[in-house]
Order: C-alpha cells, then structure tokens, then sequence
C-alpha cells in the first residue's frame, strides 16, 4: 500500500490551518509542500515563512519539493522552516552530490526529481545516496496538468534498478495522480504518491486520501 503526500499547492490558502488539520487527522503520510521560484518553473507559489506556518500546525514530515534554481541557497533555511525531506531537481543542480551532501548535512533525507524528459539512468551514480527519487508525472509549475503516460515506464525502470542495485530508496510520483491511474502507479513501484488537485477539490479530501491508499493496494 503506498503512502500519499497530499500536495498543499492546491489547499485554500486562505484556510490553511483548516486544510492541515483535515492532513492531520486524515490517512496522508507527509505534506508535500511545492516551493516554485518563477525561474526554474514558469510559476510561483509561495516560500520560507508559509513553509514555516504549515509546519506549526502539521503533525506530519514536510516533504518539501524545491522546483527553484540554485537550491543550495535556501537548503538550511527550508529545513529550519520544517522540511523533513528536501527535494532537488536534477536539472537545476550541476553539483548535485554537493547538493546532496548538503541536505545530509543538515539532518533531513535528500530527495531528487527528474523532470519527464530527463531519464532514470542519469542518476546511475548517486542512487545510492539518496533517500528518495521524485518522478514528475507532468511538467513542473503547474497542479492540475494531466498525467503524462511515460511515468509508468520510469517508474517501473528505477524499480528495476532498486531491485538489481539493493538500493533502499523510495520512489515518489508527483501530478496529475488520481484514482484512475493510482494503483497502476503503485503497482510499477511507487512508494508515495503525490496528489493535489484530486484531492482537495474533492468534496470529501480525507475520504479521497484513503481511497488513493486502498485503490492502489499491490
Ligand atoms: C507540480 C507540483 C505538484 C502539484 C501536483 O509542479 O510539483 O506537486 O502540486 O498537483 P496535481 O496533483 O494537481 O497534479
Ligand atoms: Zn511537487
């Protein structure tokens, strides 16, 4: 059964504390929190002190998805804003073991995330530093896109990968997650799904988070 990371990018942010609280008291494993620069991503959510305030009232890890250029200037800023995972894009790290080394350094697990066109096997070499490997299931910048049907295929790869090498990383999925494509997800080796929109524009978010979980039941 794979954990879910509700995604509070599509939370109301005018009722946040409302919106974690139903986080805490629902099935969800993490908050994923979408930190977004409007230069690595064409869009811009919100930053350090939001990160901060949802995890004063969070009672679950922050899994903090850094979708910014140069992530190593807000690492320990994030982390003391409450990030328990901090996430960084391949494509925005040149020295990405440094990056790594660096999230390490400062106590929390270190997580990258590979853009849909970027394959698993450019990480051949740092997997097995990692505790976690985020596959963007739509373009970065965006909650709401349509799941992009590749992801299976990636997914199912670093499985393969995991397998053969004895690695002990989770693989988390991240947009256009549902209820259609859940459990085929977890089926090709995701350990955590990601879901925003799904979520929180359901009538009942708390209810939806557990049928994610049970759908996707392997
Ligand atoms: C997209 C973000 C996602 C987003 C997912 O750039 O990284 O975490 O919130 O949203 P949905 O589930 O609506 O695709
Ligand atoms: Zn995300």
């Amino acid at each position: 059964m794979p954990a879910i990371a509700p995604s509070v990018l599509a939370a109301d942010f005018a009722n946040l504390q409302r919106d974690i609280a139903m986080l805490n008291s629902s099935e969800a494993e993490y908050i994923h929190v979408d930190i977004m620069d409007g230069m690595f991503v064409p869009n811009i959510s919100f930053g350090i002190p939001v990160c901060e305030a949802i995890h004063r009232h969070a009672t679950k890890p922050l899994d903090v998805h850094l979708m910014i250029e140069q992530p190593d200037r807000y690492l320990p800023a994030f982390r003391k804003a409450g990030a328990s995972i901090l996430t960084v894009h391949y494509e925005a790290c040149p020295h990405l073991h440094r990056t790594v080394q660096h999230i390490k350094e400062l106590g929390a697990l270190a997580g990258i995330a590979l853009n849909p066109h970027t394959p698993v096997e450019l990480l051949s070499e740092i997997l097995s530093d990692v505790s976690l490997i985020l596959i963007m299931s739509v373009n970065p910048g965006f909650g709401g896109q349509k799941f992009i049907e590749n992801s299976y295929h990636k997914i199912a790869k670093l499985d393969q990968l995991r397998k053969e090498k004895g690695y002990t990383f989770k693989i988390e999925v991240d947009g256009g997650v549902n209820l259609d494509n859940a459990a085929l997800l977890a089926q090709s080796g995701a350990d955590i799904l990601v879901a925003g929109s799904f979520v929180f524009s359901a009538g009942d978010p708390s209810g939806t988070i557990s049928k994610l979980k049970n759908v996707s039941q392997v």
